[in-house]
């Protein structure tokens, strides 16, 4: 990637596109300390949860032992691995969760019966205000953490349109 950075503002720019990109997409480790194991009800897990678009779920587990199988619901409901979209077993998978839609996990080597099968909902990134005002304004005033993490959102949307603007111009 050929970048010639010619200014502050750029510098500036890039450095708070790096930060921001870190600070907003959330790792949900799935079973937390636990992990990917049998005889844990990962529904009690995802219900803790909120996904959103561009958000990682991210599986640990002893490899050889164990896998995720992303399916259906049919396969999440019979524990059956026929026709999954993908699979892993790295023992510390890192998976995008890149659409607004259900996603289903289970271990594909019997282990599923034993409880190894997580769903979780993606919902769509709320949609950014219309001025840096706005942001600024929600910020103050919200004090649930799915507010606060929207906001953070179209401020990073701000920056974003901020920085493609400054490159433009130059
Ligand atoms: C897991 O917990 C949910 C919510 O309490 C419950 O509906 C479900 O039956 C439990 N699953 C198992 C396998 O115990
Ligand atoms: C839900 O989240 C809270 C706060 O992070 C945590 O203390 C609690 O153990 C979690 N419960 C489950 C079932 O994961
Ligand atoms: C899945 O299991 C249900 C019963 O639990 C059964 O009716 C259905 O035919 C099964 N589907 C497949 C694709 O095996
Ligand atoms: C899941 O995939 C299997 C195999 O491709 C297919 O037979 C089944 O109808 C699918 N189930 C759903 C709910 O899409
Ligand atoms: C696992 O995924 C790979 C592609 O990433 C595919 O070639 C392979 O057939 C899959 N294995 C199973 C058991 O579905």
């Amino acid at each position: 990637m050929a970048v010639v950075v010619r200014g502050r503002w750029e510098v500036a720019c890039g450095v708070l596109l790096l930060l921001s990109a870190v600070a907003t997409a959330t790792d949900h480790i799935v079973g937390a300390n636990r992990g990917w194991n049998p005889g844990i009800n990962y529904t009690l897990w995802a219900n803790n949860h909120t996904f959103y678009v561009g958000d990682l779920i991210s599986f640990r587990y002893q490899r050889n032992q164990y896998n995720v199988f992303e399916v259906n619901q049919t396969g999440y409901d019979n524990c059956t691995t026929e026709g999954a979209v993908g699979n892993w077993s790295s023992g510390k998978d890192f998976i995008p969760l890149n659409k607004a839609k259900r996603y289903y996990f289970i271990c594909g080597n019997g282990q599923c019966f034993s409880g190894m099968k997580v769903s979780v909902l993606v919902h769509p990134l709320p949609s950014p205000p219309t001025s840096a005002n706005t942001a600024q304004h929600s910020t103050t005033k919200s004090a649930s953490p799915v507010l606060l993490k929207s906001s953070l959102r179209s401020l990073v949307l701000s920056f974003v349109l901020a920085c493609f603007g400054c490159v433009w111009i130059n």
